[in-house]
């Protein structure tokens, strides 16, 4: 079953509380957590302050997605703010391997270990984390350039998933496929049909007059639903 994670960059921050328990109520999976620190995307966006603050409002899986230059200076903040997936992007540390444990060695608040995500830009090669496939929980394909929201989805994607997808059966990696940037119910299909488990959305959810519409919407791509659906 597909799952949706809607990121709460397209949210109103001034009622993030709300717009998180709206999410929830509507059917959301994960709820993704975009953290940009300006330097390794232009924009700035929030730090483990704010994901602690949400934290009561919400049992949904924390999925939080760093896109950051020194992420290993943000795990453990992280961890204590209650994610239960920490994403890191391969271009931002040279010790992958070292990273990825560290992060699948801490305990969420729930006593569970936290997940650990690698995620790759447009421009990044799966082959750069090949060797890592066994020990990433999950891998994020970015499908736009990371930064912003409300940019249209790159169509060479798809062709990524595909191999992605190839290379983890190959591999017998586990390793979940999640992908991000540009996601409405027009591109879902290819992506979900070249073999995504996850679904990142932001603007699509909360430009929707229905999330849950648009949640369903978005979950039932790749089976046969119409895109003008
Ligand atoms: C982009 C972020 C995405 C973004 C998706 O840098 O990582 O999660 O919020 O937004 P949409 O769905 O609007 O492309
Ligand atoms: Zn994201």
């Amino acid at each position: 079953m597909i799952k949706i994670a809607p990121s709460i960059l397209s949210a109103d921050f001034a009622f993030l509380g709300d717009e998180v328990r709206k999410l929830e109520k509507a059917g959301a999976d994960w709820l993704h957590i975009d953290v940009m620190d300006g330097h390794f995307v232009p924009a700035l966006t929030f730090g483990a302050q704010i994901v602690a603050s949400v934290r009561p409002l919400s049992s949904l899986f924390f999925d939080c997605h760093l896109m950051v230059e020194t992420p290993s200076a943000f795990i453990d903040d992280f961890v204590l703010a209650g994610a239960d997936l920490i994403t890191v992007h391969a271009e931002t540390d040279k010790h992958l391997h070292r990273l990825l444990n560290a992060i699948k060695s801490k305990k969420n608040g729930r006593g569970e270990f936290v997940k650990a995500g690698l995620s790759l830009n447009p421009a990044t090669a799966i082959g750069a984390i090949e060797e890592l496939l066994p020990e990433a929980d999950l891998i994020l394909l970015m499908s736009v350039n990371p930064g912003f929201a409300g940019q249209r989805f790159i169509e060479q994607t798809v062709a990524k998933i595909c191999k992605l997808k190839d290379l983890l059966l190959k591999t017998g990696s586990k390793a979940l496929i999640q992908v991000d940037g540009g996601i409405n119910q027009h591109t879902a299909g290819a992506v979900v049909k070249a073999g995504a488990d996850i679904l990142v959305s932001g603007s699509a959810i909360f430009g929707a007059a229905d999330m849950r519409a648009m949640m369903d919407k978005l979950r039932g791509q790749g089976n046969g639903v119409p895109s003008d659906a």
